[in-house]
């Protein structure tokens, strides 16, 4: 497996392999400091990132490399230049290529054309690097027996929970969406898939849209912006009423298991899709998962840059 490219190309062993190299990064930021030495890594965005950006920046820092930031409006890219030429020049001078943009064709392409490592650092229809840090968050909280566990998802039917669905069908895991139907819903192509990945690792992919028996007994209650990147601002008037019902509020947290956590990857409108009492409260994760951002890129950058994952084969 050349790229990370899509959250499905990963197989269980490649992420169980991530994710024991992430926590050994968590332990020690500087174990393998000259794995990138002399070398550069290309993080090209073209829509804006706090989290992605830095810990991408500082994992390859970490990892003893150069990291080169570019926006999305600095590259010939915008004005008339293939992605395939460019993705010919950006493999010649560094040695991986980290890309946020709008459509995963895009990400694909470069791919296909560049013969370094290229990651997805978020497109419209993914989040690979996300849902890394979050299991890591997952498997720090409850361990690697998720036996009669549940991974609820609730929100809007996006990029994350794209993520979410296809990277706990990898683990084997109980995992649901909960969201309003029809426009706002996943993707059924993405929930065919995520079903079949499913279904070869033991695991159950479910989408709904009642939040109440969603939450009902959840190990975890996940979230993510009503309003994402790209999405049209000529929809909010009818998105955010559809979308209430599904918001993470202290009364679905008491419907959960007694250990159940919070998460959200980030950013957060408080008074949005969760509550500041929940985001804020004790069962919140969410700075460790962010803070596991850093440590799953740079995992992902060492195994990519040493080319042992395997890929899947489903
Ligand atoms: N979670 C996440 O991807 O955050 P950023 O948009 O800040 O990178
Ligand atoms: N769904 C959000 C995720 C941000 C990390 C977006 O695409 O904007």
């Amino acid at each position: 497996m050349k790229d990370l490219l899509r959250t499905e190309h990963l197989s269980r062993a490649d992420v169980e392999l991530l994710l024991s190299t992430a926590a050994e990064f968590a332990e020690n930021p500087l174990r393998s400091n000259t794995a990138l030495a002399n070398k550069s890594v290309a993080i090209y965005m073209t829509k804006p990132s706090t989290r992605t950006r830095l810990s991408s920046e500082t994992a390859v820092a970490h990892l003893g490399g150069t990291p080169i930031f570019i926006r999305g409006d600095e590259l010939q890219l915008g004005r008339g230049e293939t992605i395939a030429d460019t993705a010919k020049i950006i493999s010649g001078y560094c040695s991986a290529l980290i890309i946020r943009t709008f459509a995963q064709a895009d990400v694909d392409e470069l791919g296909a054309h560049a013969s370094i490592p290229v990651i997805n650092a978020l497109t419209d229809d993914d989040h690979p690097t996300q849902l890394l840090a979050d299991w890591l968050t997952i498997r720090e909280k409850f361990g690697s027996d998720i036996t009669g566990r549940k991974f609820v998802y609730l929100g809007d039917g996006n990029n994350m929970s794209h993520a979410w669905l296809l990277m706990g069908a990898i683990m084997g895991a109980h995992v649901v969406a909960a969201t309003p139907s029809g426009k706002w819903a996943p993707d059924p192509v993405v929930v065919a898939v995520a079903k079949n990945i499913a279904a070869h690792n033991g695991g159950r992919v479910e989408v709904t849209h009642d939040p109440e028996s969603a939450a009902k007994d959840a190990s975890v209650l996940y979230t993510d912006v009503w309003m994402s990147m790209g999405d049209s601002e000529a929809d909010r008037a009818e998105k955010m009423p559809a979308l209430s019902p599904f918001a993470v509020t202290e009364n679905l947290m008491k419907l959960t298991s007694k250990d159940s956590v919070f998460m959200h990857c980030l950013p957060a409108h408080r008074g949005e899709e969760v509550e500041a009492s929940v985001i804020d409260g004790p069962r919140s994760v969410v700075w460790r998962e962010a803070y596991h951002r850093r440590t799953t890129i740079q995992a992902i950058l060492y195994h990519l840059i040493k080319g042992d994952l395997k890929g899947s084969t489903h």
